[in-house]
């Protein structure tokens, strides 16, 4: 059936009848139908063009269906369906082979093994389950505002949980029953970048925690260098005084770089925007290792782990670990993204873009911060007092009209403009292009931010 054959109205008939939705009741659902993903943009039903100034999720980082992706992933369907994980394919071996070595320059570096799996929250999962079984310890810490997945056991890391306001209670927000479950202990958020007090009082807090909890207690933290979800550039010295908090204390450090990892931030891995050379026990990749061309995760080990757990016999593993299909996407996007140096485009273009927006700062009264780096910036909105326009911020429940809140206001303004850009936080816009979108494009997606913001101007500043 071609695109022009699909019966619009029919699917959303179906759609809104059968599928259970994410994050919308059904009475607000907005059905968007997506005909088609293609390079940089997005083709709705009916044929409306949007530039996708968001890469979906922060996600889908080499454009949509990128030609050497989509090629490697053909070539690999005419000699591959699923094979399970007790056998190789040339594709495991290639994909685990380019971020080892051709990535993390294994075997002269930290990183010693990778498993790959089939989300961000399973990499999670398996990191948070490698770390207790390699220490023998039970507690996971976590920071405040962060976020690692919204299953039960990746959703108690705080941040934005999986929770729900039903139908009958619309006033609540529910957790997940027994979600806020032992052995996981939360550490305060991070400051913001620009904060300039030093010692810093979340790193202070942390080490009490620490203390109280006890470090032998303590198998990892898991951390995000920048707040995906969250949209939080800390200062530099937080994460650098964090890591070195944890290793002064004993505890594993698991990077996770689901987000922020394969170049988002003008580097390979978040990690190393950290000063003093710091590199993580494990470390959690997804999205952008192969920019979402398939569902994927995973986790790189340490060499001392990695060496560890291959002596042992771990019972662990899923149908789905490293599906031929996703190792050939992997590859693709891999070879693609080394073959342009698409991490230095990143980094050279990402301080324009920074630059860009600091620009719109200066003009717009409702920018309250702009902070970033590489093509992830996170633009917070403010009211006429400077504070966040809903009050609840970064540890929102999702309560109220969430059609008037200031991201879905920029949200609904760009997408008249022929543009996809917003963000779930209701004050904080995520500016987070595709690696492959044109200096042309660029201009496009500010000029349709720089006429949200005047909207959010008006409302929340007239
Ligand atoms: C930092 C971080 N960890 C974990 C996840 C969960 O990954 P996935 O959505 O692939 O399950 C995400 C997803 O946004 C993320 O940003």
């Amino acid at each position: 059936m071609g695109a022009s054959d699909i019966d619009w109205g029919e699917i959303e008939r179906w759609d809104r009848s059968y599928y259970l939705h994410n994050v919308q009741a059904q009475s607000e659902y907005a059905f968007t139908g997506v005909e088609r993903a293609d390079g940089n943009y997005l083709v709705l039903a009916g044929g409306a063009r949007l530039l996708d100034f968001q890469s979906q999720l922060i996600s889908d980082s080499m454009g949509h269906r990128h030609p050497r992706v989509h090629a490697e992933i053909a070539r690999a369907m005419e000699r591959y369906g699923h094979v399970f994980f007790g056998m190789a394919t040339d594709y495991r071996a290639r994909a685990a082979k380019l971020v080892l070595e051709d990535v993390l320059g294994a075997p002269a570096s930290w990183a010693g093994r990778i498993r790959i799996l089939a989300s961000g929250t399973e990499g999670v999962e398996v990191a948070m389950a490698m770390a207790r079984l390699f220490t023998g310890r039970p507690v996971i810490l976590t920071q405040v505002a962060s976020y690692h997945g919204l299953v039960p056991g990746a959703t108690q890391l705080r941040g934005y949980r999986g929770n729900i306001t039903p139908d009958d209670r619309r006033d609540a927000v529910l957790d997940v029953p027994g979600v806020a479950g032992s052995n996981v202990v939360t550490v305060p958020q991070p400051e913001f970048f620009d904060d300039l007090r030093d010692p810093l009082p979340s790193l202070l807090e942390t080490e009490r925690i620490i203390l109280a909890t006890g470090p032998e207690n303590i198998a990892a933290i898991i951390t995000e260098t920048m707040f995906g979800a969250g949209g939080l550039l800390p200062p530099d010295r937080y994460n650098r005084g964090l890591v070195e908090l944890a290793r002064r204390h004993g505890i594993l450090w698991i990077a996770d770089e689901v987000l922020t990892g394969f170049g988002r931030l003008g580097e390979w891995f978040g990690y190393e925007t950290v000063p003093g050379g710091l590199t993580p026990d494990l470390m959690v990749v997804g999205k952008g290792i192969n920019g979402c061309a398939l569902p994927v995760g995973g986790v790189v080990t340490n060499v001392e782990i990695g060496e560890w757990f291959d002596r042992a016999r771990w019972w662990s593993g899923s149908t789905h670990d490293a599906h031929p299909l996703v190792c050939a996407s992997i590859v693709g996007n891999i070879e693609a993204m080394l073959e342009a140096d698409m991490v230095a485009r990143v980094r050279t273009r990402g301080v324009e873009l920074g630059r860009r927006l600091a620009e719109l700062a200066a003009r717009h009264p409702s920018i309250g911060r702009s902070s970033g780096r590489g093509f992830y910036w996170a633009v917070d909105l403010v009211g006429a007092d400077r504070q966040p326009i809903v009050a609840e911020d970064r540890a929102t429940g999702f309560l109220g009209d969430l059609s008037a809140t200031p991201n879905n206001v920029v949200a609904a303004e760009c997408a008249k403009r022929g543009v996809f850009l917003g963000g779930f936080v209701p004050n904080t816009i995520k500016v987070a292009p595709p690696f492959t979108v044109t200096d042309a494009e660029i201009e496009v997606g500010l000029a349709a931010f720089d006429a949200a913001l005047d909207e959010v101007d008006r409302r929340w500043h007239a």
